[in-house]
């Protein structure tokens, strides 16, 4: 099994406002596994959390709660320069559209991030200038981004993201200000580093063109991902009310309240396999840590009491496990 490129769990992301209308919680309880080399597209209506969860698997911004492994260093823990370093090393990101430092001419857009690295002005403008022309703006290296057209902006934008060689791109609908022609070769370049640099990507869109060069598309509505669209997902409806999504390394996601009544993580034995039911045996369960249904709603501090809800009745997050203190 390859390498997990990116991984969050239990991502909540609230923002706070004093204003009438309160708080707004913009991520409910999102797990994300990412092999290195995947693609996935994220898709969802406007307000559905899109750009936010970008932010947060990015280390642009502190997810109000949950955590967030990049190339298996959790994030949430890293603090000032070895999150800068993590960052530069890894992830680059692409936005719809103001990527470039405006004062800046094309090349010294590009050559930015090398210099950031410790890498000398002489070399770093030398290999923006390599870097644009193969996105054929060899033409154009001294304009500033106010004398480029929104399709030559997003090019140097793409080679600045492209120059430090990362493993992962996160692109929030990167070619959403471009036109169709400019937008297919965007997504040209996308595919041939995805297949032959072996580059993983994240990117929202609403273009199928862009969705379908992804090797999965997870679907995100008000701050949690309702479905999961790709070749390689088996859903299987276990019960008359309950979906149960057995993922392609065979992961199966148990909703809390039945890890509950099983008798929490640990391990079970596998029983009446031939029949076509899974039958999971927690008698003799190995209690890795017994866990049980949070007390407290980690996004917005709603008190459960007695309650066994999945689902907050005050923001409608997703209700975590925690592991049992002792
Ligand atoms: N800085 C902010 N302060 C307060 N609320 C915010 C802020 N940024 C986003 N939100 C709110 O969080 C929710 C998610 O916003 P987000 O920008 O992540 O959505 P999106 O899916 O990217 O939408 P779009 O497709 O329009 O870009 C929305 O309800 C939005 O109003
Ligand atoms: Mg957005």
């Amino acid at each position: 099994m390859s390498e997990t490129i990116l991984e969050s769990d239990g991502l909540y992301h609230v923002y706070e406002s004093k204003a009438e209308d309160g708080n707004v919680v913009a991520l409910r309880g999102l797990h994300i596994n990412m092999k290195a080399g995947e693609a996935i597209a994220v898709v969802g209506p406007s307000g559905s959390g899109k750009s936010t969860l970008m932010k947060c698997l990015g280390g642009l911004m502190k997810p109000s709660a949950g955590s967030v492994s990049l190339a298996g260093k959790n994030m949430t823990r890293l603090k000032g320069q070895e999150l800068v370093e993590l960052r530069q090393k890894t992830v680059s990101f692409i936005f719809q559209e103001g990527n470039l430092l405006p004062d800046l001419n094309a090349r010294d857009n590009v050559a930015q991030p090398l210099r950031h690295q410790g890498v000398s002005s002489k070399k770093a403008l030398a290999q923006a200038d390599a870097m644009l022309e193969r996105l054929g703006m060899a033409h154009r290296t001294r304009a500033l981004p106010a004398m480029l057209s929104g399709g030559e902006q997003q090019r140097v934008a793409i080679a600045r993201a492209l120059i430090t060689r990362p493993r992962l791109i996160l692109a929030d609908e990167p070619t959403g200000a471009l036109d169709p022609v400019t937008s297919r070769e965007v997504l040209a370049l996308f595919k041939n580093l995805h297949e032959n640099d072996g580059v993983s990507f994240l990117i929202v869109t609403h273009s199928k063109e862009v969705a379908s060069f992804a090797n999965r598309s997870l679907e995100l509505r008000d701050g949690r991902f309702v479905a999961e669209h790709g070749d390689s997902i088996d859903v299987e409806d276990l019960s008359k009310d309950r979906e149960l999504i057995i993922d392609e390394t065979g992961t199966v996601t148990l909703p809390p309240d039945l890890l509950v009544r099983l008798g929490g993580a640990g391990r079970y034995t596998v029983g009446n396999v031939a029949s076509g039911y899974l039958s999971l045996q927690g008698d003799s369960v190995e209690a890795m840590g017994k866990m049980e249904l949070a007390q407290v709603c980690p996004a917005c501090k709603y008190d459960y009491l007695d309650s066994d809800a999945q689902e907050c009745p005050s923001c409608g997050s997703s209700r975590p496990m925690v592991e049992v203190q002792a």
